[in-house]
């Protein structure tokens, strides 16, 4: 399906951004770097914000949410915008009984454990989301409408990472009942998946119609699986997420695609680009991308340039500074980086970004510098001794 004319990718706004061109694969002059969790607590002015009001609230909140979304776009000069939102909200607006807990994550009602439970939670019909998403189609909105030039990225949760949750009942540390789960009853796991891969896509597809510019799946917990177990039982899944946003394409420039008078192609059609991320994901690279992502975020634990093998050197890369050194000094921050984007070089095309989300404490000044730094560095960037 093609993109609304309005939309900034067909209308040309978003494409020629940094982000995009390298999210299809070419190597723009200056490495585009944004960072996974810029928005939220290491801002003080999100905090002040938050102030009286809770995580959820503030997410479906579409004016709040989009000054969040907007901070640290304004503060550190990133190459996009990351809707501020979480994972859960399309669980919730489904009707699921979650919330999330300051310092410890979401937390359900009532855990998914059996196949009654999985028959109860599919029973809520993801069809409700076409109305019940409204406050985020409101937040993108107002959000890409300042932005202008820069791209927003819209995110959703990977269906495995939502039914860890839903199964644990909340964070857990080897999501042990959920891996037990899908082996002990395939059956309601497949269930489960299907319906979790129907809600997540239907919130990732909301963002995109409204104005995003590129999707982003998480998959955090991937990397507590196994590679068999997440090809047999988290990939197709996972698949059929991205399919939700797979579809939807434009035509570079705003020319429409149809033959010209001539009965020549006048233009490219492309499709919205969709990364895909996990923690701990380095043995699951190349199934991650074989899922129908563009472009695979790799995590701290395995260098770009083996990343770049894994995927058999044709896949654009994110990431992956350590966030750890985030708060080392900045001799030691800036030889990390200079060595991330030299292994990055290897790959079709580098976003430099995390290995995982901003530390709640982290000093806001030493990722604008980083910001900066790498933009400074342009494509001359010297190779790190
Ligand atoms: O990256 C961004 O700036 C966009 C915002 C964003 C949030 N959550 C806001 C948020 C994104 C992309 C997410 C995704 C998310 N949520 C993931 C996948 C990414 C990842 O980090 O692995 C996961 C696993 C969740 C679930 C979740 N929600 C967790 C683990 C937490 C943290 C709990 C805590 O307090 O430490 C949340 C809450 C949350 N989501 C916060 C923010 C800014 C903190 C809320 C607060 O201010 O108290």
């Amino acid at each position: 399906m093609n993109l609304d004319a309005q939309h900034p990718l067909a209308s040309g706004l978003t494409a020629d951004a940094r982000l995009i061109r390298a999210y299809q694969g070419t190597r723009p002059e200056v490495t585009p770097v944004w960072f996974m969790r810029q928005a939220g607590r290491s801002l003080p002015e999100y905090r002040s914000l938050r102030v009286g009001t809770r995580m959820l609230d503030a997410c479906l909140d579409p004016e709040m949410a989009s000054e969040i979304t907007l901070q640290p776009v304004r503060r550190h000069n990133v190459d996009a915008g990351i809707l501020f939102s979480d994972i859960v909200i399309p669980l919730k607006l489904v009707g699921v009984d979650v919330e999330i807990v300051a310092g410890m994550g979401p937390v359900l009602g009532k855990a998914v454990r059996t196949a009654k439970d999985v028959a109860e939670l599919t029973a809520l019909d993801p069809a409700v989301l076409d109305t019940s998403l409204a406050p985020i189609r409101q937040a993108v909105a107002r959000t890409v409408a300042e932005l202008g030039e820069t791209p927003l990225i819209g995110f959703a949760g990977a269906p495995f990472t939502l039914a860890a949750y839903l199964v644990e009942g909340g964070p857990s540390k080897d999501h042990i009942n959920a891996r037990t789960l899908m082996h002990a009853d395939p059956d309601a796991w497949a269930a489960l998946m299907a319906w979790t891969a129907e809600v997540t896509g239907r919130f990732l597809r909301a963002q995109v119609l409204a104005g995003a510019s590129a999707a982003q799946l998480f998959d955090s917990w991937a990397g507590a699986l196994s590679l068999d177990d997440y090809t047999r039982y988290v990939a197709p899944a996972s698949a059929a997420a991205i399919a939700h946003v797979r579809d939807l394409t434009y035509t570079e420039n705003g020319v429409p695609t149809d033959a010209d008078q001539t009965g020549e192609e006048t233009a490219t059609r492309r499709n919205v680009p969709v990364v895909h991320f996990g923690v701990g994901t380095g043995e699951l690279l190349k199934e991650m991308h074989g899922v129908g992502a563009d472009v695979v975020g790799v995590d701290y634990r395995v260098p770009l340039d083996e990343a770049n093998r894994r995927l058999g050197g044709v896949v654009p890369v994110q990431g992956n500074i350590d966030p750890a050194l985030l708060a080392a000094p900045w001799p030691v921050l800036e030889a990390h980086v200079l060595d991330v984007l030299e292994r990055g070089r290897t790959a079709p095309a580098h976003v430099l970004n995390l290995g995982h989300g901003v530390p709640p404490l982290t000093d806001p000044n030493v990722l604008t510098r980083l910001v900066s730094f790498v933009h400074e560095l342009g494509a001359s960037a010297p190779v790190a001794s």
